[in-house]
């Protein structure tokens, strides 16, 4: 069973960004699973590479927006973004430094952060940026 179960409540109703959102959802159960079933740090280690690469993307496309149309909390919204990346490059950090059990907490973190921010700080900007047209 997934971690995280997609559903029309982490809709922003902008494509796009539903898009990426899903495979960040799609990414964390990847983790998850390969944690759970012992994959061993080098996969752990590779496919938690990957998911913040991805993220770092998704969060600077966001901003590119937020940019583009003058958004009003853009600087808020990216502080959160800041706040959210520097803490999982810390949790990197330290599952590199040795820690396999970290990934538990990793797992919770990423949970939390997809529910809370995207179902909080994303869907507030959704209407605003529908309004200029993205799709
Ligand atoms: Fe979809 Fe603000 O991250």
């Amino acid at each position: 069973m997934p971690l995280i179960e997609w559903s029309e409540n982490f809709s922003v109703n902008i494509p796009s960004i539903d898009e990426q959102h899903k495979k960040i959802v799609h990414m964390v159960n990847e983790l998850h699973e390969a944690m759970i079933t012992d994959k061993g740090n080098s996969v752990l280690g590779k496919i938690f590479g990957e998911l913040i690469q991805y993220t770092k993307t998704h969060f600077s496309y966001e901003e590119k927006l937020f940019q583009t149309y003058g958004y009003p909390e853009a600087e808020d919204h990216k502080q959160s973004h800041d706040a959210l990346t520097s803490k999982t490059m810390a949790l990197q950090k330290d599952f590199e430094t040795g820690s396999t059990t970290i990934m538990f907490e990793v797992s919770d973190f990423l949970k939390s952060w997809l529910t809370n921010h995207i179902q909080g700080q994303d869907k507030k900007y959704a209407p605003f940026l529908s309004s200029k047209g993205v799709t």
